[in-house]
């Protein structure tokens, strides 16, 4: 405890200063009071206001910054305990504590009452013997952390699933309007809750919409139900005014939040510029500002005893929140990416005088960090994601090591979801990504934890282990900084939150911190190359080139496509050579005498690394566009013939995405560097019908490098969807009408569709709802009967497939899914979570019933992650799915479900080892007969 105290921020530690200050107000207040009565009472006694000791007070409240009381740290029950709750005592923990700036771990208990943390570390006995109904949870020394906490979530006004009785993120009645409050929108019925808690997130900021400059007030909430069941009944330490209730002008005032946005957003909603939003921003200050003037003046008067004409104090209700930022009052969340915007906001913190609590995704923060510096009163914390980026213009020079280089430049890092862009249940995720990108472990967990409980003025309860504060805990599977780290039990307010979690095993290597490559090398490249290093892989010159220190290889047989490790040694000693465009003998030395006695070789020291077969994306618009937000860096869209007129010239064409082909897209060389070096690619399509789909390099420079476009045409891509503006049932009908109709095989469009109906073509349904599917199983039995024939049909999306697995496999049918389900959309309520809210993931159960799965990424960013989404895959099916196995689904299973016939025959190789251990260093062609340095 003591050590506790010593490391409490300036914020905590200033309480200590508020009795004085306090008892000196009182004191203040009283005598200016007496003696505006005693100089004026003869002669001006009807000047004197009834309620001039309030508005004494009231002026001596307008100086008192936020925190919690004096006493806070003395509390015995929070404020947020919920009768009935049992005393818990977590046995044999690993404890990350958050103290020592996210360095200490201690091996102990901790014991928890009355919704707060009661002790940490050795717990007396005799204490324990005084709980009669002490619940034991042992956690075997597992690591415990402190809840997650999210700067920056849409959680309960973004609901999931999405529906417009419930779309409360933002209003686009004015560019600012900090008058807005989160809370009038938060959905107590949001299915995110429960999945996020399952991810270990306790609190979250939930902050209005980024469509207006001042988006309105943000509200810090934790996400456990409540009993109350109500909005309010979730809020963290609301500012006092919130309900109307009395407010003690004595009494220090809680932090409040808002949201501020620049750049695209603002602009496009408002069809205006970054001039325009800037000059919003200018008129609102100005505004609050004379408001604060007026009051400062007014006070000067009260509090000098000038009562004469003074009227009333001068307010106003729609300013007020805005005149309480220029207080410094109020943590205020930025939206704000490119080095123009943060330097506008700079700016403006400095001609109105308040300052900034953090930037918000800011990805060309790390490009600028000593403008960051010049923001007033202190540095913005930075916000931000990991490795989701290149969206949007402003996203385009995001780098994956700006958590590093803001680290490295004295900046606080915080990894933030922006719920539902990532989904918050795998907030840890990002922090354990920005570690493997370079930041220190320490401020990887801090920066989902302490860091953004100080950002939002939440230290003194949340975001540490710490006697007396929340008993927000997470006890997890490994260590969380690990690769699918997963809780084994979550507390909020003491309460655990996972009725029977089920968990999975973890090997014993992810319990410590992962050991995670060197890239000193891409963080300098990304600096001197303003966020746009060269990715074009380096083609190696010798013709021999030896892999050695090799721990394990994976091999595909080229004629079942099946994967298997061919090699694995404990002594991690294997060897792979590459000679004049093939490979020539891998495996032991013993079996490739010679391997190291090259004299004009390149050897390549794999470290322990694995050399497998190059994967294969499916599922995102990699290869059709630079920038998904820039219309004019895209393909673009198709016509959908079912919802608009297609124009004449185009009757009966089915598009082929292999037209519309764009290569050297940043996401595509990320995803070549990170192993992914092919991609199967169908048109863009907001409705029915796609169009056909192609199968291209993602190292190709051009279309016409030779083995640029591997396959000009796939399979055939549709849509069913609950969301698509037309009914279901007429989906269906066109489908039948489609496969089975006779008129209409003249065109392209029928000879396809007579193609997919006899089995030629596969066909790939873009299908969520286990209704529509079942629909679908049915409608191809029915066109299999008519035609004798046997159709390829594949699934993509299927987040309610699991509950057919057994009918989806008896089908044939095989199926591509997300690693990570989110109940975005209605028709994808019914996921299956897995661990630990399920036993089993959708991709196991799957599996279970004999379908073929193929691994799904639906975000051209985050292709380049796939090794992971594979390796987690694994990790999740707690020993039901193999290495081997994985990796098809990330490679040949995506082939097959798509129709590729000419298998991708790359080898990927790693150096350290082949997930959060190791990074991809080389890629080895058998078809072109070289090996690229990435
Ligand atoms: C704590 O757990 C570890 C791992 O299960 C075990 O080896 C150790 O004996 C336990 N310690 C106590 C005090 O129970
Ligand atoms: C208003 O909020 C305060 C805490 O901020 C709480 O103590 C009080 O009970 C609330 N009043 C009502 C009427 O809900
Ligand atoms: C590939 O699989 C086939 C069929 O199971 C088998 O006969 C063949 O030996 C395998 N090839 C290799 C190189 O393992
Ligand atoms: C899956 O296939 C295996 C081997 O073909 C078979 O033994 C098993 O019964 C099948 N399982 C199911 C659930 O269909």
């Amino acid at each position: 405890m003591e050590k506790a105290t010593g490391s409490l921020t300036p914020s905590l530690k200033s309480k200590k200063r508020v009795k004085p200050i306090q008892f000196t107000l009182l004191l203040l207040a009283v005598f200016s009071y007496s003696l505006t009565y005693l100089l004026w009472s003869d002669t001006h006694t009807e000047t004197l206001p009834i309620n001039a000791a309030a508005i004494v007070a009231q002026c001596r409240a307008l100086h008192l910054t936020p925190g919690p009381p004096e006493d806070f740290g003395s509390r015995t029950e929070s404020d947020r305990f919920q009768d009935g709750t049992k005393p818990t005592l977590i046995r044999n923990a690993t404890i990350w504590t958050g103290l020592d700036n996210g360095n200490e771990v201690i091996r102990g208990d901790i014991l928890i009452d009355k919704g707060l943390i009661k002790k940490v570390g050795i717990v007396d006995e005799s204490i324990l013997r005084s709980y009669a109904d002490l619940v034991v949870l042992d956690a075997a020394g597992s690591w415990v952390s402190p809840g997650v906490v999210d700067l920056h979530s849409h959680v309960g006004v973004m609901s999931a699933p999405l529906l417009n009785g419930a779309s409360d993120t933002n209003s686009i009645k004015g560019l600012v309007q900090p008058w807005l409050r989160s809370l009038d929108g938060l959905n107590t019925h949001d299915d995110a809750y429960r999945l996020s808690i399952s991810g270990g997130v306790t609190v979250a900021n939930v902050l209005p919409g980024s469509a207006n400059a001042i988006g309105g007030q943000a509200f810090v909430i934790k996400l456990r139900p409540t009993t109350e069941r109500s909005s309010s009944a979730m809020l963290l330490e609301p500012p006092f005014s919130l309900n109307g209730t009395y407010v003690d002008p004595f009494q220090r005032p809680r932090w409040r939040q808002m949201k501020h946005a620049c750049g695209e957003n603002p602009s496009r909603v408002y069809s205006g510029t970054r001039m325009d939003t800037q000059w919003a921003f200018r008129q609102g200050y100005n505004t609050a500002r004379k408001i604060k003037n007026k009051q400062d003046a007014y006070c000067a008067k009260a509090l000098a005893g000038e009562w004469k004409d003074l009227g009333d104090f001068p307010e106003d209700l729609q300013w007020e929140a805005l005149v309480d930022v220029l207080r410094g009052r109020v943590k205020v969340q930025n939206h704000c990416y490119e080095a123009v915007d943060l330097d506008g906001i700079v700016r403006l913190t400095n001609e109105f005088k308040f300052s900034i609590a953090a930037f918000h995704h800011a990805h060309e923060a790390y490009l600028v960090p000593d403008l960051i510096k010049k923001a007033y009163g202190h540095p913005p914390a930075v916000a931000i994601f990991a490795t989701h980026g290149r969206y949007k213009r402003e996203a385009y020079r995001g780098s994956e090591f700006a958590p590093r280089i803001l680290a490295d430049n004295g900046l606080d890092v915080v990894m933030k979801s922006d719920h539902p862009i990532v989904n918050s249940r795998h907030l840890i995720h990002q922090a354990q990504q920005a570690h493997y990108f370079g930041l220190a472990a320490n401020l990887a967990l801090a920066s989902v934890t302490s860091t953004p409980a100080r950002i939002m003025g939440q230290d003194h309860r949340i975001g540490r282990i710490i006697e007396g504060f929340d008993a927000d805990v997470v006890v997890w599977d490994s260590h969380p900084l690990a690769l699918g780290a997963t809780p084994k039990q979550v507390f909020i307010d003491g309460i655990a939150q996972l009725e029977n979690p089920y968990t999975s095993h973890k090997p014993e290597s992810a319990q410590h911190i992962p050991h995670t490559p060197d890239f000193e090398k891409e963080i300098s490249d990304a600096i001197e190359h303003e966020g746009l290093p060269p990715l074009e892989p380096e083609t190696a010159k010798s013709d021999v080139v030896v892999f050695w220190n090799v721990g394990s290889i994976f091999l595909k047989n080229k004629t079942t496509r099946g994967i298997s490790e061919v090699f694995t040694s404990a002594l991690k000693d294997g060897v792979l050579v590459f000679e004049n465009g093939r490979i020539t003998c891998s495996g032991s030395l013993e079996a490739c005498p010679g391997a190291l006695s090259y004299s004009n070789a390149l050897y390549l020291n794999l470290e322990g690394g694995t050399i497998y077969p190059g994967l294969v994306s499916y599922g995102s618009t990699l290869g059709l566009g630079h920038i998904p937000g820039e219309a004019s860096t895209n393909d673009g869209p198709v016509f959908d013939p079912l919802s608009a007129q297609v124009p004449e010239i185009l009757d009966g064409s089915v598009i082929k995405a292999a037209d519309g082909l764009l290569f050297a897209t940043r996401d595509a060389l990320l995803a070549y560097c990170s192993g992914v070096t092919s991609a199967v690619t169908a048109p863009t399509s907001y409705g029915f019908l796609a169009g056909l789909s192609t199968v291209f390099s993602t190292a190709a420079a051009h279309k016409l490098v030779d083995g640029a476009v591997i396959q000009e045409v796939a399979a055939l891509h549709v849509e069913l969807s609950l969301s698509s503006g037309i009914s279901v049932s007429t989906q269906i009908a066109a489908l039948r009408e489609l496969l089975l109709g006779e008129g209409k095989k003249e065109g392209h469009l029928g000879r396809r569709f007579s193609e997919v109906a006899l089995g030629k073509l596969p066909l790939v349904v873009n299908v969520e709802s286990a209704d529509i599917i079942a629909s679908l199983l049915v409608l191809k039995k029915e066109v299999e009967a008519a035609k004798g024939s046997s159709i390829r049909l594949t699934i993509a999306g299927a987040t309610e497939g699991h509950l057919l697995a057994k009918e989806i496999g008896e089908a044939g049918v095989g199926v591509l899914i997300e690693q990570r389900p989110y109940p975005m959309q209605w028709e994808q309520k019914r996921l299956l979570p897995g661990p630990p809210l399920t036993q089993s993931s959708a991709i196991a159960t799957l599996v279970s019933h004999n379908v073929t799965v193929g691994i799904l990424v639906g975000d051209p960013s985050q292709v380049r992650n796939t090794r992971f989404d594979m390796a987690w895959a694994e990790l999740e099916s707690n020993g039901a799915l193999r290495r081997s196995q994985v990796l098809e689904m990330a490679s040949s299973n995506v082939e097959t479900l798509l129709g590729v016939v000419e298998s991708n025959s790359d080898l990927v190789a790693t150096s350290g080892g082949s997930d959060f251990d190791g990074k991809v260093i080389a890629i080895i062609s058998s078809r072109q007969g070289t090996v690229h340095l990435v």
